[in-house]
């Protein structure tokens, strides 16, 4: 066989591969986490602990949110949590606290974490951004790129089983789609080597509590999930 026949014919087995996973489970995509994750663990973290990554980090100027913030909103959490929620940026109340969803949203975000028997100090929690956009603008492009290696570090840290993206900016920032949120919903991706799911934002159920029901579904399914790991 030429070098080229035997990448088709590899191609070909692939996605048969793929389809016969997709006959079995559904609409969850079933990568080799354990493997990827187990790959992951390898890759040296820069720094021991969140401590001494927050010691090294807290004074950023990456980007132009350095000169508006008033905190840096590194995240809060267990340090070897198996689950790790990513949001979008700090609000008012996060960048004067220089803590992460401590606001309206956070307080609800805390009551769904109770429901599904969690409490915050056994999660970790992150966003996106770690500082504030200008009276809640949405984040740019230049913004996130130049932020999420802070996320990634925080990850390598961490090692959780479990990522739980809250809304669209931090869903869509992940997985690297313009996908809607409806889309992105109820399923299992992989953002380096760790399962990643997509629930909507606390502050879009406080807008729309026709949304809550989904989450509770999001949520029930990250809790088993949790519960296998
Ligand atoms: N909204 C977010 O996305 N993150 C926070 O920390 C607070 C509100
Ligand atoms: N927009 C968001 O940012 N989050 C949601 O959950 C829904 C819409």
């Amino acid at each position: 066989m030429t070098d080229n026949n035997k990448k088709l014919e590899l191609i070909e087995l692939t996605k048969r591969y793929i389809l016969q996973q997709k006959d079995i489970y559904g609409d969850v995509l079933w990568g080799n986490f354990n493997l990827e994750n187990k790959i992951n663990k390898r890759k040296n973290a820069k720094y021991s602990s969140l401590e001494e990554m927050y010691d090294n980090v807290k004074d950023c100027q990456k980007c132009g949110l350095a000169s508006t913030r008033t905190k840096f909103v590194f995240g809060k959490g267990s340090g070897d949590a198996k689950l790790v929620l990513v949001g979008e940026a700090p609000g008012r109340d996060e960048d004067l606290k220089g803590e992460p969803f401590v606001g309206r949203a956070g307080q609800l975000l805390t009551k769904i974490l109770n429901a599904i028997n969690l409490k915050r100090e056994e999660v970790y929690i992150a966003n996106v951004l770690k500082c504030r956009p200008p009276n809640n603008r949405d984040p740019v492009e230049s913004e996130m790129e130049m932020c999420l290696p802070h996320l990634n570090e925080q990850l390598k840290i961490i090692k959780p089983e479990i990522i739980l993206c809250l809304g669209r900016v931090s869903a869509q920032c992940l997985l690297k789609t313009k996908m809607s949120m409806k889309e992105l919903r109820g399923k299992v991706y992989s953002y380096q080597g760790i399962k990643t799911l997509v629930t909507y934002h606390p502050a879009a159920l406080l807008r729309n509590p026709q949304l809550k029901k989904p989450t509770w579904e999001d949520v029930q399914f990250v809790r088993k999930l949790y519960d296998d790991e």
